[in-house]
């Protein structure tokens, strides 16, 4: 099984940027403690980080073709990222959002995330271990058990 593993803009500034909604982990971190916990479940991770939507697109189009499902921290697309919404859909792959703080809990214009009516689960608030848990949940539901 692959997951493909999705960050936007300025998450590769994660450990130096407001580390009291991000936390002080670094993306590089991040994806280590993910490939441990990819390995518990069974799943091979393919890594991408870019500030620009453009470019998640573009790799989006090549890396779903032989991907399972997709695990993606959008940044601050998520609030408004119509292309990125429509590029997650054509490759018809279960998506997890996720997000390191409590974007509910933020600006209101964080509140909404233009994925919601595609994905199978929002994860946030949890810091790190938002992609974790948010791994665990995707790889349960493509194996068919998915947590209630
Ligand atoms: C974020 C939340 C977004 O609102 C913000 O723009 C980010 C990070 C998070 O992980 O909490 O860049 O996606």
């Amino acid at each position: 099984m692959k997951i493909l593993v999705i960050n936007g803009p300025n998450l590769n500034m994660l450990g130096r940027r407001d580390t009291k909604h991000y936390g002080t982990d670094t993306l590089e971190t991040i994806e280590h403690q993910l490939v441990e916990k990819g390995r518990e479940l069974g799943c091979e991770l393919a890594f991408f980080q870019s500030n620009h939507e453009g470019a998640i697109i573009d790799y989006l189009q090549e890396a779903a073709v032989d991907a399972d499902g997709i695990l993606i921290n959008p940044g601050a697309l998520s609030h408004y990222g119509y292309s990125l919404h429509d590029a997650l859909v054509d490759p018809a792959l279960p998506v997890v959002e996720v997000h390191l703080s409590d974007i509910h809990a933020r600006e209101t214009w964080r509140r909404t995330s233009v994925l919601a009516d595609i994905i199978i689960r929002q994860i946030a608030g949890l810091k790190a271990q938002s992609y974790s848990l948010g791994l665990e949940v995707l790889v349960k539901h493509i194996k068919g058990q998915e947590t209630k």
